[in-house]
Protein backbone atom coordinates (compact mmCIF):
# COMPACT_ATOMS: atom_id res chain seq x y z
CA UNK A 1 0.00 0.00 0.00
CA UNK A 2 1.35 3.06 -1.07
CA UNK A 3 0.64 6.03 1.00
CA UNK A 4 1.93 10.21 0.51
CA UNK A 5 1.75 11.58 3.43
CA UNK A 6 2.29 15.67 4.18
CA UNK A 7 3.48 17.05 6.90
CA UNK A 8 3.49 21.21 7.77
CA UNK A 9 2.73 21.47 11.42
CA UNK A 10 5.27 24.24 12.53
CA UNK A 11 7.98 25.29 9.88
CA UNK A 12 8.83 22.27 7.48
CA UNK A 13 6.87 21.76 4.04
CA UNK A 14 7.67 17.58 3.75
CA UNK A 15 5.83 15.02 1.95
CA UNK A 16 6.99 11.72 1.78
CA UNK A 17 5.86 8.52 -0.01
CA UNK A 18 5.97 4.88 2.17
CA UNK A 19 5.18 1.69 0.83
CA UNK A 20 3.60 -0.60 3.31
CA UNK A 21 4.79 1.78 6.36
CA UNK A 22 8.69 1.13 6.07
CA UNK A 23 10.16 1.67 3.07
CA UNK A 24 10.74 5.42 2.13
CA UNK A 25 10.02 5.84 -1.75
CA UNK A 26 10.66 9.50 -1.87
CA UNK A 27 10.91 12.12 1.33
CA UNK A 28 11.52 15.63 0.39
CA UNK A 29 11.58 18.04 3.35
CA UNK A 30 11.88 22.08 2.83
CA UNK A 31 12.01 24.35 6.03
CA UNK A 32 11.44 28.02 6.42
CA UNK A 33 14.11 27.92 9.34
CA UNK A 34 16.60 30.34 7.61
CA UNK A 35 13.76 33.29 7.55
CA UNK A 36 12.97 32.78 11.27
CA UNK A 37 16.82 33.09 12.26
CA UNK A 38 16.93 36.55 12.96
CA UNK A 39 14.07 35.96 15.54
CA UNK A 40 15.07 32.80 17.54
CA UNK A 41 11.86 31.36 17.07
CA UNK A 42 9.28 30.50 14.26
CA UNK A 43 6.87 33.83 13.43
CA UNK A 44 3.89 31.28 11.86
CA UNK A 45 2.57 33.89 9.66
CA UNK A 46 6.48 33.81 7.88
CA UNK A 47 5.67 29.91 7.94
CA UNK A 48 2.46 29.63 6.89
CA UNK A 49 2.98 32.15 3.75
CA UNK A 50 6.31 30.27 2.79
CA UNK A 51 3.98 26.64 2.95
CA UNK A 52 2.08 28.12 0.61
CA UNK A 53 4.85 28.66 -1.72
CA UNK A 54 6.64 25.49 -1.07
CA UNK A 55 3.19 22.72 -0.81
CA UNK A 56 3.19 22.26 -4.88
CA UNK A 57 6.94 22.18 -5.67
CA UNK A 58 7.61 19.79 -2.87
CA UNK A 59 4.81 17.89 -3.88
CA UNK A 60 5.69 17.85 -7.50
CA UNK A 61 9.91 17.05 -6.29
CA UNK A 62 8.70 13.78 -4.53
CA UNK A 63 6.87 12.36 -7.35
CA UNK A 64 9.50 12.83 -9.80
CA UNK A 65 11.85 11.77 -7.01
CA UNK A 66 9.88 8.35 -6.59
CA UNK A 67 8.77 8.36 -10.37
CA UNK A 68 5.27 7.25 -8.66
CA UNK A 69 2.32 9.53 -10.25
CA UNK A 70 -0.93 10.25 -8.04
CA UNK A 71 -2.91 8.17 -9.52
CA UNK A 72 -0.71 5.38 -8.21
CA UNK A 73 -0.97 6.31 -4.48
CA UNK A 74 -3.32 4.28 -2.44
CA UNK A 75 -3.99 6.78 0.03
CA UNK A 76 -2.86 10.50 0.97
CA UNK A 77 -2.32 11.15 4.61
CA UNK A 78 -1.58 14.11 6.41
CA UNK A 79 -1.14 15.76 10.17
CA UNK A 80 -3.82 17.87 11.03
CA UNK A 81 -2.17 18.38 15.06
CA UNK A 82 -0.60 19.39 16.82
CA UNK A 83 0.82 22.19 15.54
CA UNK A 84 0.56 25.94 14.23
CA UNK A 85 -3.05 26.61 12.89
CA UNK A 86 -1.97 28.63 9.70
CA UNK A 87 0.74 26.31 8.86
CA UNK A 88 -1.68 23.03 9.00
CA UNK A 89 -4.55 24.36 7.65
CA UNK A 90 -1.91 24.49 4.36
CA UNK A 91 -1.25 20.81 4.79
CA UNK A 92 -4.89 19.62 5.67
CA UNK A 93 -6.51 21.68 2.83
CA UNK A 94 -4.12 19.93 0.38
CA UNK A 95 -4.63 16.73 1.35
CA UNK A 96 -8.20 17.11 0.96
CA UNK A 97 -7.74 18.58 -2.32
CA UNK A 98 -5.46 15.26 -3.37
CA UNK A 99 -7.91 12.74 -1.74
CA UNK A 100 -10.68 14.46 -3.60
CA UNK A 101 -9.29 14.71 -7.04
CA UNK A 102 -7.97 11.41 -7.51
CA UNK A 103 -10.59 9.97 -5.73
CA UNK A 104 -8.80 8.47 -2.93
CA UNK A 105 -9.24 7.89 0.97
CA UNK A 106 -7.80 10.41 3.50
CA UNK A 107 -5.96 9.77 6.50
CA UNK A 108 -5.97 11.85 9.35
CA UNK A 109 -2.93 11.62 11.80
CA UNK A 110 -1.69 12.95 14.87
CA UNK A 111 1.84 14.57 14.50
CA UNK A 112 2.93 13.24 17.81
CA UNK A 113 1.82 9.96 16.72
CA UNK A 114 4.21 10.19 13.41
CA UNK A 115 7.11 10.93 15.27
CA UNK A 116 6.47 7.35 17.15
CA UNK A 117 5.93 5.85 13.54
CA UNK A 118 8.93 6.98 12.43
CA UNK A 119 10.87 3.80 14.24
CA UNK A 120 9.51 1.93 11.70
CA UNK A 121 10.75 3.54 8.67
CA UNK A 122 13.53 1.65 7.33
CA UNK A 123 17.44 2.56 7.24
CA UNK A 124 18.83 3.41 4.51
CA UNK A 125 21.48 0.79 3.25
CA UNK A 126 24.06 2.61 3.83
CA UNK A 127 22.96 3.78 7.17
CA UNK A 128 25.26 3.11 10.06
CA UNK A 129 22.60 2.64 12.85
CA UNK A 130 22.28 -0.81 13.52
CA UNK A 131 19.51 -2.32 12.57
CA UNK A 132 17.57 -4.21 15.20
CA UNK A 133 14.59 -5.78 14.40
CA UNK A 134 11.37 -7.11 16.57
CA UNK A 135 10.27 -4.15 18.43
CA UNK A 136 8.46 -5.64 21.70
CA UNK A 137 5.64 -4.35 22.94
CA UNK A 138 4.10 -2.78 25.08
CA UNK A 139 7.25 -0.56 24.42
CA UNK A 140 8.12 3.23 25.75
CA UNK A 141 8.07 6.13 23.44
CA UNK A 142 9.82 9.46 24.56
CA UNK A 143 8.86 12.10 22.14
CA UNK A 144 11.28 15.49 22.42
CA UNK A 145 10.45 18.07 19.95
CA UNK A 146 9.88 21.66 19.56
CA UNK A 147 6.47 22.16 21.37
CA UNK A 148 6.41 18.89 23.06
CA UNK A 149 8.16 16.42 25.90
CA UNK A 150 5.59 13.62 26.29
CA UNK A 151 6.34 9.87 27.59
CA UNK A 152 4.36 7.66 26.39
CA UNK A 153 3.59 4.07 27.03
CA UNK A 154 3.03 2.00 23.66
CA UNK A 155 1.31 -1.17 24.48
CA UNK A 156 0.46 -1.97 20.23
CA UNK A 157 -0.37 -0.19 17.24
CA UNK A 158 -3.00 2.44 17.67
CA UNK A 159 -2.73 1.86 21.71
CA UNK A 160 -0.96 4.77 23.79
CA UNK A 161 -0.70 5.89 27.57
CA UNK A 162 0.39 9.31 28.06
CA UNK A 163 2.78 8.48 31.25
CA UNK A 164 4.05 12.11 31.70
CA UNK A 165 4.67 15.12 29.88
CA UNK A 166 6.46 18.73 30.27
CA UNK A 167 4.87 20.90 32.83
CA UNK A 168 6.25 23.95 31.12
CA UNK A 169 8.34 24.37 28.35
CA UNK A 170 9.18 21.41 25.73
CA UNK A 171 12.65 20.06 25.55
CA UNK A 172 13.37 21.70 22.18
CA UNK A 173 12.00 25.26 22.58
CA UNK A 174 14.75 24.93 25.85
CA UNK A 175 17.43 24.56 23.12
CA UNK A 176 16.05 26.95 21.32
CA UNK A 177 15.91 29.65 23.67
CA UNK A 178 19.88 28.44 25.15
CA UNK A 179 20.73 28.70 21.62
CA UNK A 180 19.40 32.63 21.44
CA UNK A 181 21.04 33.65 24.64
CA UNK A 182 24.32 32.23 23.27
CA UNK A 183 24.19 34.44 20.28
CA UNK A 184 23.67 30.93 18.02
CA UNK A 185 21.14 30.23 15.24
CA UNK A 186 17.72 28.49 14.78
CA UNK A 187 17.21 25.89 15.14
CA UNK A 188 19.09 26.18 18.13
CA UNK A 189 19.34 22.29 19.18
CA UNK A 190 22.09 21.49 16.45
CA UNK A 191 23.64 24.63 17.59
CA UNK A 192 23.90 24.23 21.04
CA UNK A 193 25.04 20.42 20.03
CA UNK A 194 28.24 21.86 18.14
CA UNK A 195 29.25 24.37 20.55
CA UNK A 196 28.50 21.68 23.49
CA UNK A 197 31.04 19.46 21.40
CA UNK A 198 33.99 22.41 21.99
CA UNK A 199 33.93 21.71 25.20
CA UNK A 200 37.27 19.41 26.43
CA UNK A 201 35.77 17.46 29.20
CA UNK A 202 39.35 15.32 29.69
CA UNK A 203 41.39 18.51 30.05
CA UNK A 204 38.33 21.16 31.35
CA UNK A 205 37.74 20.99 35.05
CA UNK A 206 33.83 21.78 35.11
CA UNK A 207 33.30 24.96 36.84
CA UNK A 208 29.06 25.57 35.96
CA UNK A 209 26.51 23.75 37.58
CA UNK A 210 22.60 23.45 36.52
CA UNK A 211 20.00 21.99 38.03
CA UNK A 212 18.21 18.79 36.87
CA UNK A 213 14.65 19.78 37.58
CA UNK A 214 12.17 17.31 38.96
CA UNK A 215 14.87 14.51 37.93
CA UNK A 216 13.36 12.33 41.32
CA UNK A 217 10.27 13.19 41.64
CA UNK A 218 7.48 10.54 41.76
CA UNK A 219 5.84 11.42 38.43
CA UNK A 220 6.98 10.70 34.81
CA UNK A 221 6.51 14.59 34.01
CA UNK A 222 9.12 16.79 33.39
CA UNK A 223 9.78 20.99 33.81
CA UNK A 224 12.86 22.13 32.33
CA UNK A 225 11.53 26.37 32.82
CA UNK A 226 13.80 26.53 35.08
CA UNK A 227 16.36 25.26 33.91
CA UNK A 228 16.16 27.78 31.13
CA UNK A 229 16.40 30.21 33.30
CA UNK A 230 19.18 29.32 35.45
CA UNK A 231 21.29 29.12 31.63
CA UNK A 232 20.05 32.59 31.13
CA UNK A 233 20.87 34.26 34.34
CA UNK A 234 24.64 32.61 34.02
CA UNK A 235 24.78 33.76 30.43
CA UNK A 236 23.24 37.53 31.64
CA UNK A 237 26.12 37.34 35.13
CA UNK A 238 29.28 36.69 32.60
CA UNK A 239 29.16 40.07 31.51
CA UNK A 240 28.46 39.14 27.56
CA UNK A 241 25.58 38.03 26.71
CA UNK A 242 24.47 37.26 23.00
CA UNK A 243 23.41 40.84 22.04
CA UNK A 244 27.46 42.26 23.08
CA UNK A 245 30.42 42.14 20.88
CA UNK A 246 33.42 41.27 23.18
CA UNK A 247 34.78 44.91 22.65
CA UNK A 248 32.01 46.40 24.04
CA UNK A 249 32.49 43.87 27.20
CA UNK A 250 33.71 45.92 30.15
CA UNK A 251 36.02 42.39 31.39
CA UNK A 252 37.58 42.44 28.01
CA UNK A 253 39.25 45.68 27.87
CA UNK A 254 43.33 44.63 27.75
CA UNK A 255 42.55 41.76 25.61
CA UNK A 256 42.91 41.58 22.04
CA UNK A 257 39.63 40.51 20.22
CA UNK A 258 41.07 37.52 19.37
CA UNK A 259 41.70 36.41 23.42
CA UNK A 260 38.89 37.76 24.30
CA UNK A 261 36.41 35.69 21.54
CA UNK A 262 38.35 32.54 22.87
CA UNK A 263 37.77 33.34 26.55
CA UNK A 264 34.02 33.76 25.51
CA UNK A 265 34.14 30.71 23.37
CA UNK A 266 35.51 28.51 26.60
CA UNK A 267 32.68 29.46 28.63
CA UNK A 268 30.18 29.53 26.19
CA UNK A 269 30.81 25.56 25.48
CA UNK A 270 31.05 25.00 29.19
CA UNK A 271 27.44 26.36 29.26
CA UNK A 272 26.17 24.53 26.30
CA UNK A 273 27.94 21.57 28.12
CA UNK A 274 26.39 21.37 30.79
CA UNK A 275 22.94 22.60 29.77
CA UNK A 276 22.97 19.93 27.62
CA UNK A 277 23.70 17.35 30.12
CA UNK A 278 21.26 18.62 32.64
CA UNK A 279 18.68 18.07 30.02
CA UNK A 280 19.87 14.37 28.76
CA UNK A 281 20.51 13.50 32.89
CA UNK A 282 17.08 14.18 33.15
CA UNK A 283 15.72 12.71 30.07
CA UNK A 284 17.42 9.44 30.63
CA UNK A 285 16.33 9.14 34.07
CA UNK A 286 12.59 9.34 33.31
CA UNK A 287 12.91 7.01 30.45
CA UNK A 288 14.46 4.53 32.05
CA UNK A 289 12.21 4.73 35.21
CA UNK A 290 9.10 4.31 32.77
CA UNK A 291 11.00 0.98 31.61
CA UNK A 292 11.71 -0.33 34.74
CA UNK A 293 7.82 0.26 36.25
CA UNK A 294 6.24 -1.26 33.39
CA UNK A 295 9.12 -3.75 32.41
CA UNK A 296 9.64 -3.43 28.69
CA UNK A 297 12.36 -4.34 26.45
CA UNK A 298 12.30 -1.53 23.65
CA UNK A 299 12.64 2.10 23.74
CA UNK A 300 11.89 4.13 20.61
CA UNK A 301 12.42 7.93 20.66
CA UNK A 302 11.18 10.90 18.39
CA UNK A 303 10.95 14.33 17.47
CA UNK A 304 13.88 16.89 16.77
CA UNK A 305 15.70 16.32 20.55
CA UNK A 306 16.20 12.84 18.92
CA UNK A 307 18.51 13.77 16.55
CA UNK A 308 20.95 14.94 19.68
CA UNK A 309 24.28 12.63 19.71
CA UNK A 310 24.74 13.30 23.30
CA UNK A 311 21.02 11.83 23.91
CA UNK A 312 21.30 8.90 21.29
CA UNK A 313 25.00 8.06 23.37
CA UNK A 314 23.61 8.37 26.69
CA UNK A 315 20.34 6.56 26.28
CA UNK A 316 22.17 3.67 23.93
CA UNK A 317 24.62 2.92 26.69
CA UNK A 318 21.95 3.02 29.62
CA UNK A 319 19.91 0.51 27.55
CA UNK A 320 22.71 -1.73 27.66
CA UNK A 321 22.53 -1.60 31.23
CA UNK A 322 19.02 -2.79 31.50
CA UNK A 323 19.00 -5.00 28.79
CA UNK A 324 16.41 -3.02 26.45
CA UNK A 325 16.93 -2.25 23.04
CA UNK A 326 17.37 1.02 22.41
CA UNK A 327 15.81 2.50 19.12
CA UNK A 328 16.44 6.03 16.61
CA UNK A 329 15.07 6.57 13.73
CA UNK A 330 17.52 8.10 11.21
CA UNK A 331 18.67 11.57 12.51
CA UNK A 332 16.47 13.24 9.19
CA UNK A 333 14.01 10.98 9.98
CA UNK A 334 13.61 12.24 13.79
CA UNK A 335 12.87 15.87 12.86
CA UNK A 336 9.26 16.98 10.85
CA UNK A 337 9.21 14.51 7.66
CA UNK A 338 6.01 13.67 5.40
CA UNK A 339 8.05 10.04 5.64
CA UNK A 340 6.73 9.35 9.42
CA UNK A 341 2.73 10.57 8.30
CA UNK A 342 2.81 8.28 5.41
CA UNK A 343 4.07 5.21 8.11
CA UNK A 344 1.66 6.38 10.97
CA UNK A 345 -1.21 6.93 8.61
CA UNK A 346 -0.65 2.77 7.06
CA UNK A 347 -0.77 1.23 11.27
CA UNK A 348 -3.30 3.03 12.43
CA UNK A 349 -5.55 3.46 9.33
CA UNK A 350 -7.61 6.60 10.97
CA UNK A 351 -9.54 6.91 7.45
CA UNK A 352 -11.74 10.47 7.25
CA UNK A 353 -14.40 11.98 4.63
CA UNK A 354 -11.97 14.12 2.83
CA UNK A 355 -15.19 16.94 3.47
CA UNK A 356 -15.03 16.93 6.98
CA UNK A 357 -10.70 16.82 8.12
CA UNK A 358 -10.46 19.81 9.96
CA UNK A 359 -6.80 21.21 11.20
CA UNK A 360 -6.68 20.65 15.37
CA UNK A 361 -3.59 22.94 16.56
CA UNK A 362 -4.67 21.70 20.02
CA UNK A 363 -4.70 17.80 19.55
CA UNK A 364 -2.71 15.81 22.21
CA UNK A 365 -3.07 11.93 22.92
O1 LIG B 1 10.17 17.56 15.85
P1 LIG B 1 10.68 18.85 15.35
O2 LIG B 1 11.39 18.86 14.01
O3 LIG B 1 9.53 19.92 15.24
C1 LIG B 1 8.50 20.00 16.19
O4 LIG B 1 7.57 19.19 16.11
O5 LIG B 1 8.65 20.87 17.09
O6 LIG B 1 11.63 19.44 16.48
C2 LIG B 1 12.26 20.69 16.36
C3 LIG B 1 13.09 20.91 17.60
C4 LIG B 1 13.72 22.30 17.66
O7 LIG B 1 13.47 22.85 18.94
C5 LIG B 1 15.21 22.02 17.45
O8 LIG B 1 16.06 22.94 18.09
C6 LIG B 1 15.34 20.63 18.06
O9 LIG B 1 14.16 19.97 17.67
N1 LIG B 1 16.51 19.91 17.55
C7 LIG B 1 17.54 19.51 18.34
C8 LIG B 1 18.51 18.93 17.47
N2 LIG B 1 18.00 18.96 16.19
C9 LIG B 1 16.78 19.57 16.27
N3 LIG B 1 17.74 19.62 19.67
C10 LIG B 1 18.90 19.15 20.17
N4 LIG B 1 19.88 18.60 19.41
C11 LIG B 1 19.73 18.47 18.07
N5 LIG B 1 20.70 17.92 17.32
ZN1 LIG C 1 7.59 17.38 15.34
Amino acid sequence: MKILGIETTCDETSVGIVKDGRDVLANVVSSSASLHKKYGGVVPEVAAREQVKLMVPVLDEVCHESGIKYQDIDSFAVAHGPGLVGSLLIGVETAKTLALTFDKTLIAVNHLVGHIYANWLTPKVNSKLKIVNGKEFPLVALIVSGGHTDLILMKGFGSFQLLGSTRDDAAGEVFDKVARVLGLGYPGGPEVERVAQQFNVQSSNLKVKFPRPMIGDASFDFSFSGLKTAVVNLVNSTGYSSSESEGQVEKFKGYSSRQARTIKDAVMAEIAYEFQEAIVDVLVKKTFKAVSKYGVKTVVFGGGVAANSRLRNRMSHTGLKFGVNVLFPEKGLSVDNGAMIAAAAFFEKDFVDPLKLQANPSLHF
